[in-house]
Formats: structure tokens, sequence, C-alpha cells
């Protein structure tokens, strides 16, 4: 069993930490079994399985915080059961019922409470499930069978520096996903695509890729593990693109936007348009919402400046406090967002 007497509840890595049990689901005979707990890291699949050859394999991330009330939070567990949905049917894979995602969800948050974060550390409760195709398939077609397995690991920020602007990279010479393709759906070959971009920015010193749209390469798309947004005086702006993922935390920052009384334009965003953004941000359930400092475009050796003095500019901290807000339960659910443990 992991001892949790030492940790330092305030500067966790986001990575994997061992918890208690992990909960599991599988799809035989045109229907879902019951929800199975174990205490493995581990599982156990044929050598011909769709995931290992296919590509069937698809994922979600999501997070549970401990309150100041003591309460655990679990930020927006359906959208996150709708996506996985989306991302099945997309790759024709078994979709799980939204009521039966929701209900792993809160059992393993459950089963591994001791692991949740304190309120005071500002970490969380990461919940990463995934779908794998599991039946034997040598032919190119779905598995009939499939396993839905959730684990968790208490998490800290995405980017090492949490809340401080970071620097993102622009290349023309990769994409993550195609402009008909999966970019929509969270798959896993994705983020195999998106790879070598990432590591060539880690090497020039940025901490993530901004992709363009991959059919012109005129337009901003996504980072290659958060959404973008851009605030523009009183407008936040975020791409209209089929390649990228429909992020849930763009989503509620959107909302948040507009209860502050902020315009919100979803559209194709220029590249050039960079120059005239006041602030902006890259958003997702394990970058939060996380300011740019810089955008180097490396085709045009240019750079856009966006935060000039290297701190967060005003709105994108009111969005953040206000989300971070919501999923601790210092604010008001005005939204129906958070699911409360009991
Ligand atoms: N875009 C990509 C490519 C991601 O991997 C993620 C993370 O899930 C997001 C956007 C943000 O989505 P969400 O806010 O639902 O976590
Ligand atoms: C998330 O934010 O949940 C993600 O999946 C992003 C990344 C860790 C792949």
């Amino acid at each position: 069993m992991t001892n949790l007497e030492n940790i330092n509840w305030s500067s966790l890595p986001f990575g994997y930490m061992k918890a208690d049990y992990n909960v599991r689901c599988t799809y035989k005979d045109g229907k879902w079994g019951e929800i199975e707990v174990s205490e493995s890291e581990y599982i156990n699949i044929h050598i011909a399985a769709t995931c290992l050859h296919y590509g069937q394999e698809i994922f979600e991330g999501l997070k549970a915080f401990r309150g100041k009330d003591g309460k655990i939070r679990i930020f927006r567990p359906e959208a996150n059961a709708q996506r996985l949905i989306n991302s099945a049917n997309g790759i024709k894979m078994a979709p799980m019922p939204q009521e039966l995602f929701v209900e792993m969800v809160k059992k393993v948050v459950k089963l591994n409470e001791r692991f949740i974060p304190p309120y005071e550390s500002g970490s969380s409760l990461y919940i990463r499930p995934v779908e794998i195709g599991t039946s034997a398939q040598v032919g190119v077609k779905p598995a009939q069978e499939y396993t839905v397995i959730m684990f968790v690991t208490p998490v800290g920020p995405y980017f090492p520096d949490g809340f401080k602007p970071t620097k993102v990279a622009i290349y023309r010479e990769y994409d993550r996903a195609a402009p008909l393709g999966t970019g929509k759906w969270k798959v896993g070959g994705n983020y195999a695509c998106g790879m070598r971009a990432t590591e060539r920015a880690h090497e020039n010193g940025f901490s993530a890729v901004l992709f363009l749209d991959p059919k012109e390469k005129l337009y901003l798309d996504e980072c290659g593990p958060a959404n973008f947004f851009a605030i523009k005086g009183n407008t936040y702006i975020t791409p209209k693109s089929e390649s990228i993922l429909p992020s849930i935390t763009n989503m509620s920052l959107q909302q948040i936007a507009k209860d502050m009384g902020l315009n919100v334009e979803r559209r194709p965003i220029p590249v050039e348009e960079l120059a005239e953004v006041d602030e902006a941000a890259e958003c997702g359930t394990a970058a939060v919402c996380t300011p740019l400092s810089h955008i180097y475009d490396f085709d045009n050796d240019k750079d856009y400046l966006i935060s000039k003095d290297g701190q967060a500019g005003p709105v994108v901290t009111e969005l953040y406090k206000r989300l971070q807000g919501i999923q601790k339960g210092d604010l008001p659910d005005t939204h129906n967002w958070v699911t409360v443990l009991d």
C-alpha cells in the first residue's frame, strides 16, 4: 500500500502514483457487465487485441477536489461520459452508458478517498478512464469486446510553473490530427501523432505546441494537451475547428466569461491575429487555465509577445479563480457542474 505519511501534497507533479484500487467494466456479448474493483495495476489481454494493433483506444481525464468544507467534488463527469461516447462512436467502439460511467467515477474516487489532496494544497485527484478493444482481430475490423478501466492519481499542475505564464511554439511541419480525422475525439493516436512536435518544443525551451489547422495552416487549432483561448478587448475568442477536442474546461470558461459580461466568439482565428490579443491561455483538465507569455512562430521567426510583464493578465486570472472556486466549492455552483460525493 502506498504510504502517504510523508507526501508533500503541495508539490505533486502531474504524474502517476499507485492508488489503492482501480475499477473495471467489460463489454461482451453486446452488453456491459458489473463494475469490478481491482488492486492490480496490470491487465491481461489477448495478443491480437484491436487496441494493440489498430488503435482502438480512447480515454478521458477529469478531476475530484476536496473542499474547505471537507466535501469531495467531481467536476462535470456527465460531460466526460458524453465525450467518451462520442469518441467510442467515432472509432467504432462500444459506447458506455453515461450512468454507468458516472457510477464508475464515483466508485473509484470513493475507494481512493485517502489520495484526494487536502484543500490547502492546491492539488487534486486526477481520474483517468480508458477504454480499449480487447478481443482478437487480425483483419481491420472493430473488436467484439471492450474494457473500460478507471484509475486515479493525485496531481499537481500539468505545467510545472502552475499559474505562471508559459511559452508555446508553432511549427507548420507537424499535425496532431487530420482535417476530417480523429482530432475531435480523445483517441490515444492523436497524442502519439503530436509527440514529435511536442518533444521538439521541449528541446527548444517551450512547454507545448500550438498546432495550426491541418488543412490550410492558417488558423489556430489547439495545444497538444489543451485548448487555446485569447482575450481581445471585452471578448473571449477560441478556435472553431473540426480537428480539435471539445474541451469541457473551455466550455466552462466560455460560460464563466459570459457570466463576467464578456462576449464569446468561437470562430477560426488567423495566426496573425495573435498580434492583436491582450491575453491568451491554454485550458484543459490537466492544464486548468495556464496563461501564455509568448507564442513563437518558428516558420516565420515571429515572436508574439502576449504578456509584457511576464504576469498573467487580469481576465485570465479572474477566469481561473472563478473556475477553481466552483471546482473546489468556494463559489456557488450556479450551472450545476459539480457532483458532490455522499
Ligand atoms: N485538447 C486536448 C488535445 C486535450 O488532451 C485536452 C485534455 O483533455 C483538452 C483539449 C482539454 O479538454 P478538457 O477541458 O475536457 O480536459
Ligand atoms: C487532460 O487534461 O485530462 C488530458 O487528458 C491532457 C493530457 C494529460 C493528455
